[in-house]
């Protein structure tokens, strides 16, 4: 079998005893990399010290579980320049349909450009002729362009892991054709959804470079590849013993016992705008206001890691949802009970599952997102004989597959408050039946049917 080699630009690494690391996508990454002898390529995470900068670029490899690493530091000024200006300044708020975030500086894009120059440089002699390479995510859209030019003619797929946005929006980045032509050189571009798709070939057609072609193939700047759409999921059978085991976990009862006896509604995001949590948090005030019954015995507990902590627009954010759920519970408040628990820090996946089945209530309600895993964690760690209810984001792309859930606009506090009223009255036959229907979904689409299908797909091109 063809080596796998995978691109991307944060790398999980496995732990110090070779396990792999927590999450979904790692996981099934990982099983396919050691079935194929797999190289994991990208970023270490790591700023290369002043003195070094001039020094050439410079892989360090490692291997892990029958899997290479192989992973470059990246100069300060690359990191402002690549990850803090042009991915997450420019590429994630115009995906996410944020035009009015969008920053564009001409340096960042040539640091964009660079970096992916470096990212090709250093993965060129390691390639083998048969060796199929998967590039994930916006941060390296040009790359299979740059390899081509340095004369790789390997298999290259691209996946795309946050939405496509409609053709006026993208067409507001100053250098939107370079990146059009740029994923023209990739052999299959997989997307989430078929709106994501159909952006994407409305750009092409738009821009008079292109379109689709009958049996999922598109034809563009001259060079014809495969398109598809591959929604990805998570490890619906781990999730759900991951639950299963919590509930029975001494220690975390005991971390819970303040929230039990409590309706919980939960929301788990990176802090980031596109997940719509100051909208959320105001919808839940809302419901308060019109639900008196529910004061004292309902709460929100918002779980928010920090992200992006060098990019303004993050900084800012920071600042006005800690404002926001100071206000909410200043307001209705009272000294043996805070309507919402606010939390700036990442838990362990076996902590998460025990709190998704113990919320009532799962609020998922980005103003954009590419999938949503979180959607998909909370509906697999449900109790399957008194499962809770999911409040969707229309907005996500995992509304497309969990039908169970209780759709909504999040942009209309009203519209989430009363869903999360209706969820909380809901009928036990009907959340069964909600949820037999969602985890039908997600047993038969787990992480490892969307892995094997992209690089089936890929093999195919
Ligand atoms: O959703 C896109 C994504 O890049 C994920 O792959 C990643 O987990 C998340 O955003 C966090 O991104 P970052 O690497 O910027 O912390």
């Amino acid at each position: 079998m063809a080596r796998l080699i995978v691109v991307s630009n944060r790398v999980p690494l496995p732990d110090k005893d070779g396990s792999p690391p927590p999450g979904g996508m790692a996981i099934a990454l990982n099983a396919a990399l050691k079935r194929q002898d797999g190289l994991w390529i990208g970023w270490s995470g790591e700023v290369k010290p002043e003195e070094k900068e001039d020094e050439p670029p410079r892989l360090s490899v490692r291997e892990a579980g029958g899997i290479t690493y192989a992973l470059t530091d990246l100069a300060q000024k690359d990191l402002d320049e690549y990850y803090n200006g042009f991915a997450n300044r420019v590429l994630w708020p115009i995906f996410h349909c944020r035009v009015d975030l969008a920053e564009y500086a001409r340096h960042e894009m040539s640091g964009y450009y660079r970096v992916n120059r470096l990212f090709a440089d250093l993965l060129m002699p390691l390639l083998q002729e048969d060796d199929v390479i998967w590039v994930h995510d916006y941060h390296l859209i040009p790359l299979a362009e740059e390899l081509r030019k340095r004369g790789c003619r390997n298999r290259i797929g691209f996946f795309l892991h946050i939405p496509w946005p409609p053709a006026d929006i993208l067409f507001t980045v100053p250098i939107y054709d370079t990146l059009l032509r740029g994923l023209s050189s990739y052999d299959l571009v997989g997307f989430h959804t078929d709106y994501d798709l159909s952006n994407f070939a409305e750009c092409l057609r738009r821009e008079g470079c292109g379109d689709l072609l009958e049996g999922g193939y598109c034809r563009a700047y001259g060079r014809v590849f495969r398109c598809g759409v591959f929604p990805i999921s998570i490890d619906t059978a781990e999730f759900e013993t991951l639950a299963e085991q919590s509930a029975s976990d001494k220690a975390l009862r005991m971390t819970y016992r303040r929230i039990e006896g409590y309706d919980v509604a939960i929301g788990v995001d990176r802090l980031d705008y596109s997940k719509g949590i100051d909208q959320r948090v105001e919808a839940f005030r809302r419901f308060l206001h019109a639900n008196a019954h529910r004061v004292g015995k309902t709460l929100l507990l918002q779980i928010t890691p920090k992200s992006r902590t060098e990019v303004p627009e993050y900084m800012a954010m920071q600042k006005d949802i800690a404002e926001l759920t100071g206000r909410v519970n200043g307001e209705l408040g009272t000294i043996d009970w805070m309507p919402v628990h606010y939390i700036n820090q990442s838990l362990e996946r076996r902590e998460l599952a025990g709190l998704y089945r113990m919320a009532r209530v799962g609020l998922v309600t980005p103003l954009r997102d590419g999938m949503n895993l979180v959607a998909k964690e909370y509906v697999a760690a449900q109790h399957p004989q008194d499962p809770g209810v999911l409040i969707l984001s229309r907005f996500a792309g995992a509304a497309r597959e969990l039908d169970g859930a209780i759709l909504v606009n999040p942009y209309d506090p009203e519209a989430v408050a009363n869903a999360i009223e209706r969820a909380l009255v809901m009928p036990l036959d009907a959340r069964v039946e909600r949820w037999n229907a969602m985890m039908t979904r997600l047993r038969e689409h787990d992480v490892y049917r969307w892995c094997d299908e992209f690089l089936s797909g890929l093999r195919q091109a």
